[in-house]
Parts: structure tokens; sequence; C-alpha cells
């Protein structure tokens, strides 16, 4: 059993520097990327509040795959380009959308979200997947939340 928690009523950046060391932790040592995804999107999930959906899309010959994630049954295959999954994927460019519908091509999964953080995950130089978190509030992540979630992408991309 684990046991992980990270006080949401904390400034930011420590927040996310225990999420982070949770992450660490929960996937040192074990070489199945499947596993450290799952584990990863729950431990999201349990520990980051406001979201509706939690995951990672992997790219796969050419195009976004749907990976583990925690949610409602999701789009499977998103191509590159299109969407803010496939912006970010396209672009190697954080996607921080306050407004999904005021998004060109964004892709409704859930008709509950809102606003949505689509972050890429980098090995040598090429977007390997992206970590997309959906929230049914308005606006819901700041500057704070996208750079824990590029730290976050970092680990990732040494443990998938
Ligand atoms: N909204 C995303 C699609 C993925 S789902 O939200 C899980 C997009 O526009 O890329």
């Amino acid at each position: 059993m684990y046991e992980f928690a990270a006080d949401p009523a904390q400034p930011k950046p420590a927040f996310y520097r225990e999420l982070l060391a949770a992450a660490d932790g929960l996937t040192a040592g074990e070489p199945d990327g499947v596993a450290n995804m799952a584990n990863l999107a729950a431990l999201v999930w349990q520990l980051v509040p406001g979201l509706n959906c939690a995951g990672f899309y992997r790219v796969l010959d050419g195009e976004l795959v749907l990976g583990p994630f925690c949610g409602k049954p999701a789009c499977i295959r998103i191509p590159l380009g299109r969407g803010v999954c496939g912006a970010a994927a396209a672009s190697g460019e954080t996607q921080r959308v306050a407004d999904v519908h005021a998004f060109p091509g964004h892709i409704a999964c859930d008709a509950a979200s809102r606003s949505e953080l689509v972050v890429p995950v980098a090995r040598d130089g090429a977007v390997i997947a992206v970590i997309d978190l959906d929230s049914p509030q308005p606006g819901r992540f700041d500057a704070d939340d996208q750079a824990g979630f590029e730290a976050l992408a970092v680990l990732v991309a040494r443990r998938i």
C-alpha cells in the first residue's frame, strides 16, 4: 500500500515539490512504462484538486494514442496538431487553455471540461507523450500548475 499526501492548501510551488517527490518514489525502480503511467495518473488524480481527467497520451506511429488515465472514458486516437493534446504534441510546447470552448479544434471527451493543461513529455529531442489534465473549472490552471507539471514531465520522460 502507498500513502502519499500533499496539502493542496499550501503554496503551489511547495505542493508541486511534494507531488514530484511522491512521483519519484512511486516510479523509482519500476522499468515498466505503462505501470508507471498508471500509477502517476492515479497519484495526480488523488492529490491535485479540481480535475475531471488526468493522464497520458503516447505518440505512436505519428498520432496520439490514449494511455493510462483517470476520468471518464476518453477519445482513443488524436491526430498530431488536432485539439489541445495534438497541439502540445505537434509543437512541443505546453498548452494552457483557460477556456476550452475558445480553443479552435478542441476535442470534448467529457462535456464537463472547461479548462485544460497539456504538457509534452520529450526524450532525446522528440515528444513521446503528453500529460493531459482537464478541469470542470474555467481557468483552473495557472503558471505555477504549468511549472509543476513541466517538472513532472521531465521525471516522466525517464520513467515511461
Ligand atoms: N480535450 C482534449 C482531448 C483529450 S480529452 O480531454 C481526455 C483535446 O482537445 O486535445
